[in-house]
């Protein structure tokens, strides 16, 4: 069987991450695309890891370019082209030098790859993807955005910090926008079949949303000149092997809503099944009063900041 062709489009942090990974579980061969002025540093990245794979064994190609004409038979796109949030800023502030970026590569997506797998990364999340799905005019089932696998992750992980039990077994689900109105479901969350409510202290959950609801931000602020980028590449890549081995996972994912959960023609995060035929379905759960009410709110910050696109 041939082996799959994964294109990055960005080479930057979170780019030289997904690189590593999608080569380490032999996911594809990787492109990693990026401007000419650093065409250089990704074909450092590609020639870097290159040199990896005698400690693991693995025989998959990488290569950095800055020709769009590259992405040609690409089966997964990743988008993370555009610029990261600096100490202060919020993911909105993004829109506009991200929007323009966004543009120019849904055109060469479309000329070079338009059968391709669109995973889109670049901030303000809802409104890229949204964006991408305009200018791409891809069927909405090939486009999807990152934002939902990663807060999930964040929420799993404060979870197991906690209560001080396995990550492995904690369950959960965000929905939502990705910023500080998206909605942990702490009713559905449990370890192990446990619910989290017998767990802990209605205190503690509310500290863990807040922290799930802040999360990148409290990286921003660490890392001082960037976002996170580890943990946005291994929830990228959860997205992408679930495409590619037909896995049927179920990702909280921005996938577009034709009248779910009372969005219409919006991206936003909610439980979707991930196999060989992208975004098959969109799970919906029946939530709560209170839920709808936040979900109800995060529509209206996705709304705005989409309407401020202009398409
Ligand atoms: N085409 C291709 N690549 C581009 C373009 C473009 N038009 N414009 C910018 N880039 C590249 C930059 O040169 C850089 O290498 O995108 C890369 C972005 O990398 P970083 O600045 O390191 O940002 P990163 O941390 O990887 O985050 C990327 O994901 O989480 C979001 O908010 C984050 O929007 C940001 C994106």
């Amino acid at each position: 069987m041939a082996r799959k062709k994964i294109a990055l489009v960005g080479g930057g942090q979170i780019g030289g991450i997904i690189a590593l990974i999608a080569a380490q579980k032999e996911l594809g061969n990787v492109l990693i695309l990026d401007i000419p002025e650093v065409e250089g540093m990704v074909k450092g990245k590609a020639l870097d890891i290159m040199q990896v794979r005698p400690h693991d064994g693995y025989d998959i190609k990488l290569e950095g370019t800055s020709d769009y004409s590259d992405l040609e038979g690409a089966d997964v796109v990743i988008i993370t082209a555009g610029v990261p949030r600096k100490p202060g800023m919020t993911r909105e502030d993004l829109l506009g030098i991200n929007l323009k970026i966004i543009t120019n590569v849904a055109n060469n997506v479309k000329k070079f790859a338009p059968d391709s797998f669109v995973i889109v990364v670049s901030n303000p999340l809802d409104a890229i993807v949204y964006s991408f799905y305009k200018v791409s005019g891809f069927p909405k089932n090939r486009v999807v955005g990152m934002a939902g696998a990663l807060d999930n992750a964040r929420f799993r992980t404060f979870i197991a910090m906690e209560t001080g039990l396995s990550v492995q077994d904690v369950s959960c689900i965000v929905m939502g926008g990705h910023g500080p109105t998206m909605v942990p479901l702490t009713r559905l969350a449990n370890v192990g079949g446990v619910p989290l409510t017998d767990l802990l202290s209605q205190d503690k959950i509310d500290a863990i949303v807040k922290r799930v609801q802040e999360a990148g931000t409290e990286l921003v602020k660490l890392y001082g000149n960037g976002s996170a980028f580890f943990s946005p590449a291994a929830a990228i890549m959860e997205m992408a092997e679930a495409y590619l081995k037909d896995k049927k996972r179920v990702i909280p994912s921005t996938a577009l809503c034709e009248g779910e959960y009372g969005a219409d023609g919006y991206f936003i995060g909610v439980p979707a099944v991930i196999g060989a035929g992208g975004v098959e379905k969109v799970l919906e759960v029946n939530l709560s009063e209170e839920e709808e009410q936040m979900l109800g709110k995060t529509l209206e910050v996705v709304k705005k900041t989409v309407d401020e696109t202009g398409l």
